[in-house]
């Protein structure tokens, strides 16, 4: 997609941090919003944020990890704007912790967020942007931490490595369309992420959560800069969008040297 003047995108997660800042990147292209967020609150925060940009936008409260709340977030688009052609499917959620210390509902909310909320946004956008025939471009937030695993993020390793798989395959089945696919794949971004415990009922543990301690590295980007790079990205149709770039090459290369190496003894 080279132009987003007049076109519609659709934010998962855009009521904070990467969400809410490639909403408002789109919104100063001329791009028409919806904001999808499970925090109805600063959702329409986000949604007043990118109205005052001069975009029309909607906030839909949605669920990500429940396809009946994804569906609904299609229908409300397209009967509000008529047609989609920009869907980045970004929310998501983290727990820093062993795994071995993660109980089954950690392990449930990550997937279910970081990688089912991906796949219903696959499924419910889509199908039906391929029908209408129009130009458009699938995002899809992964992370650093979907190339290679780091201590303390297992779980969240697990979800972001099946987006990554799940991103790759996506942009195979789509090459030969007018729908181009790219998958985020940031490090350390200054967001709301390590302080986000906002669990749908159904994914709370039955003790206390596993804290989640925020740290902010030295090298922590904003994400404004991380929604000009997703912005770049899509108008150049380029699967991969790192933020950090040493470091994810520093990081990818050392675990491509152990499979070289595993592949040829
Ligand atoms: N911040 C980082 O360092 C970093 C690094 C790599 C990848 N990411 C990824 O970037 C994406 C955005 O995260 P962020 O850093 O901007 O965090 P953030 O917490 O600031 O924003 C995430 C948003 O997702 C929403 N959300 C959570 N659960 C949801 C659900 N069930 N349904 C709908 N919305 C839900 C939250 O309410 C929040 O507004 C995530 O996929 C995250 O894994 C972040």
């Amino acid at each position: 997609m080279k132009d987003f003047k007049g076109k519609t995108a659709v934010v998962t997660g855009a009521a904070s941090g990467i969400g809410r800042a490639v909403s408002l990147a789109l919104a100063d292209r001329g791009a028409k919003l919806v904001l999808a967020d499970v925090a109805a609150d600063t959702l329409e925060t986000a949604r007043a944020e990118v109205e005052a940009r001069g975009a029309e936008a909607i906030g839909v409260v949605t669920d990500v990890t429940e396809k009946a709340s994804v569906e609904a977030l299609a229908d409300a688009a397209w009967d509000r704007f008529g047609a989609v052609h920009l869907v980045h499917n970004n929310a998501g959620v983290l727990i820093r912790a062993p795994m071995l210390d993660a109980d089954d509902k950690d392990w449930e909310w990550i997937l279910a967020v970081n990688l089912w909320g991906v796949i219903h946004g696959v499924h419910a956008f889509v199908p039906r942007m391929l029908e209408a025939g129009d130009e458009g471009h699938i995002v899809n937030t992964a992370s650093e931490a979907g190339h290679f695993a780091g201590d303390l993020y297992g779980v969240y390793n697990t979800s972001k490595f099946a987006v990554v798989g799940l991103t790759e395959s996506l942009a195979r089945e789509l090459r030969n369309t007018k729908i181009g696919v790219s998958m985020l794949c940031p490090g350390q971004v200054d967001t709301g992420i390590f302080t986000n415990t906002n669990r749908p009922a159904s994914y709370k543990r039955p003790g206390d959560d596993v804290p989640v301690e925020r740290r902010v590295a030295d090298n922590a980007q904003m994400p404004e800069d991380v929604a000009a790079k997703v912005i770049a990205a899509v108008e150049a149709g380029e699967l991969y969008i790192f933020s950090h770039m040493d470091e994810a090459r520093t990081l990818i290369e050392k675990r491509h040297e152990r499979l070289a190496r595993a592949l040829n003894p």
